[in-house]
């Protein structure tokens, strides 16, 4: 499993250039990119900037000494290097497993490229197959957001804390995450965005529509594949 992540993050990482400001994604696949920009950087001088999307990925890169910056400090970032659950043909993603979907979005959403590093197991045919779709909501409207989902068809179960499963967890940004199964997976991935976002206490959802300009899947013999989505 960690070798086709390893394949994807290293591949992607050397489509970085320097003098880039670089969105870093989040996960276990984006931590092989950012140990690969480290090197790049020791090794070659890149010169990069760095925006993290979660408070583990600014942990991580702050580690391995890429340079960072805020969204105050910068207004467009070239290229987004980010980990996906699920990618479909169209390029459509769930995302959200490790929690950070909102920046990730943010983040996305003001990235000339965004790059999408995976293992060749996350490319599925239909959205929500294998992934249950995570949903951020602000704690205080829980209970509504569940109904409203549940009336779109989908199954909402509330994400636990990983060391204390009777308490919710708590996104960076405080508020808690539903995971939504939808039984025969998601037909309408972009009718199903919209709906959710018109529900108050919705943040965000971890469908990621029209964001992802390439992927690069791993497979573990070590190789890995660049492909781009066709131009509209
Ligand atoms: C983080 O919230 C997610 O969107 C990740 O990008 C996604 O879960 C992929 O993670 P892995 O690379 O660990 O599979």
């Amino acid at each position: 499993m960690s070798e086709s992540k390893r394949a994807a993050g290293r591949l992607a990482a050397d489509l970085v250039e320097s003098g880039t400001i670089v969105g870093l994604g989040t996960g276990s696949t984006v931590f092989f990119v950012l140990e690969r920009l480290s090197e790049r950087i020791r090794e070659e001088g890149l010169t990069i900037q760095g925006v993290p999307t979660s408070v583990d990925t600014e942990t991580k890169a702050g580690t391995f000494g890429i340079p960072l910056a805020t969204l105050d400090e910068v207004s467009a970032i070239d290229m987004t290097i980010d980990g996906a659950d699920e990618i479909d043909g169209g390029y459509q993603m769930i995302k959200g497993g490790g929690g950070a979907l909102l920046r990730e979005k943010v983040v996305a959403s003001l990235s000339s490229r965004m790059v999408i590093v995976i293992g060749a197991d996350k490319v599925v045919e239909r959205l929500g197959t294998t992934f249950d779709l995570p949903v951020e909501v602000v704690p205080f409207a829980r209970s509504v957001v569940q109904r409203r989902i549940e009336a779109l068809g989908g199954a909402p179960t509330l994400r636990t804390d990983k060391e204390n499963s009777r308490a919710a967890y708590l996104t960076d940004n405080g508020n808690e995450i539903l995971d939504v199964h939808f039984e025969a997976g998601i037909a309408d991935a972009s009718g199903l965005e919209r709906a959710l976002a018109e529900i108050p206490g919705v943040v965000e959802s971890g469908l990621f529509i029209g964001l992802a300009h390439d992927m690069v899947v791993g497979q573990e013999d070590g190789s890995a594949e660049l492909s781009s989505k066709a131009r509209q």
